[in-house]
Parts: C-alpha cells; sequence; structure tokens
C-alpha cells in the first residue's frame, strides 16, 4: 500500500455530521449542568472534538491526551503508554473521553485505568466509531456514532502512517 491508494468513502461528511448532531444531542442531555472535562485522545480524535463541541452550548473544558499505541502502518504495537499527560487535574471533574475509534479497546482501556485512578466524579466514553470485530479488552463506550467493518478506515482525524487524516469524509483503505 501507498499513500496513492484510492479510499473509498464509507461514511460521507453529511452522514458524520448527522451522527456528530446526535451525539451532541445525547452529550447535551447529560452534561449540561455539570462543566465536564472533555479529553480526546490525539491525534485521531481532533476534528470529531472540534466538530462535537460546537454543538454544545454549555461551559465545558477541553483536554488532550497523546498515547503512543500504534507504530508505523495499520497494527497495533499492545504497548501503550502516555506521550503527552494532561495539564488539567481530572480529581473530581465530569470526564468525558473523546475516541476517533475502539479498534482492539487496549487504548481506551488503558486511558480509562489511567483516569480511574485519578479520581473523577464521573468517567464516560464517547466514540466516533466501534470495531467490535477487533475488540481484545472489553471496553463500555457510553456514546457511539458508527459500528464499523473490519476494513482499515482513513479520514476525518483517522489516519494510515499520518496520511488521509484530511479527508472530510470517513473511508475505507482497499489494499
Ligand atoms: P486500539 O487500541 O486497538 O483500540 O486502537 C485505537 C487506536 O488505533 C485509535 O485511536 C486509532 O488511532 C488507531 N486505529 C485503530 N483502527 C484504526 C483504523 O481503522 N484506521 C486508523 N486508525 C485506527
Ligand atoms: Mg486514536
Amino acid at each position: 500500500m501507498s499513500f496513492q491508494a484510492k479510499p473509498q468513502v464509507l461514511f460521507s461528511r453529511q452522514e458524520i455530521e448527522a451522527t456528530v448532531r446526535k451525539l451532541a444531542a445525547e452529550v447535551s442531555q447529560d452534561y449540561q449542568d455539570k462543566c465536564p472535562l472533555l479529553i480526546g485522545i490525539l491525534k485521531g480524535s481532533f476534528m470529531f472534538m472540534a466538530d462535537l463541541i460546537r454543538l454544545l452550548d454549555f461551559p465545558l473544558e477541553v483536554e488532550f491526551i497523546s498515547l503512543s499505541s500504534y507504530g508505523r502502518g495499520k497494527e497495533s504495537s499492545g504497548k501503550i503508554k502516555v506521550v503527552r499527560g494532561l495539564r488539567s487535574p481530572v480529581r473530581g471533574r465530569d470526564v468525558l473521553v473523546i475516541e476517533d475509534i475502539v479498534d482492539t479497546g487496549l487504548t481506551v482501556a488503558f486511558l480509562l485505568d489511567y483516569l480511574r485512578k485519578k479520581r473523577p466524579a464521573s468517567l464516560k466514553l464517547c466514540a466516533l466509531t466501534d470495531k467490535p470485530s477487533r475488540r481484545q479488552v472489553p471496553v463500555t463506550i457510553d456514546y457511539l456514532g458508527f459500528t464499523v467493518p473490519d476494513k482499515f478506515l482513513v479520514g476525518y482525524g483517522l489516519d494510515w502512517d499520518e496520511k488521509f487524516r484530511n479527508l472530510p469524509d470517513i473511508c475505507v483503505l482497499e489494499e
């Protein structure tokens, strides 16, 4: 595969927009009186985070954390660590983790565990996409956009080898 591979649209920008709207309505209902701390996992969640929070019209704070899980290419190394930590305290906060895709579940399971130890008031997960066929550890997704097939996805923040994050649609990258 190369960066010349042709991505095929799986979810169009219009479908993504409608789904982000649905998620924003759910999140608003549960958090409008809570001033939540939204924590996005870099880099993949940046576009989803940007679109989601523009639809939330109540006080909230935004943080990003950088974890390493995937190396180059498509397979997870399985070893996860915090590469860039949080600047805001988590203790006593209503924390909502924002993720682009839950694949094996290792990344999110690690992060939820890491955050739970910091004693938030509440801790939930909002994921734009879920690839349940590849799960290695159980993960509860409180707010879910799309369930996706076992295909490698790019676009709307998702990358292959750092490429394709800028595509406005979620696409399948064929071999
Ligand atoms: P997990 O730890 O296997 O659940 O993988 C989570 C991370 O791997 C995600 O945050 C993505 O950055 C990346 N990832 C998993 N599947 C895909 C995919 O289909 N396309 C692009 N990145 C992916
Ligand atoms: Mg990610």
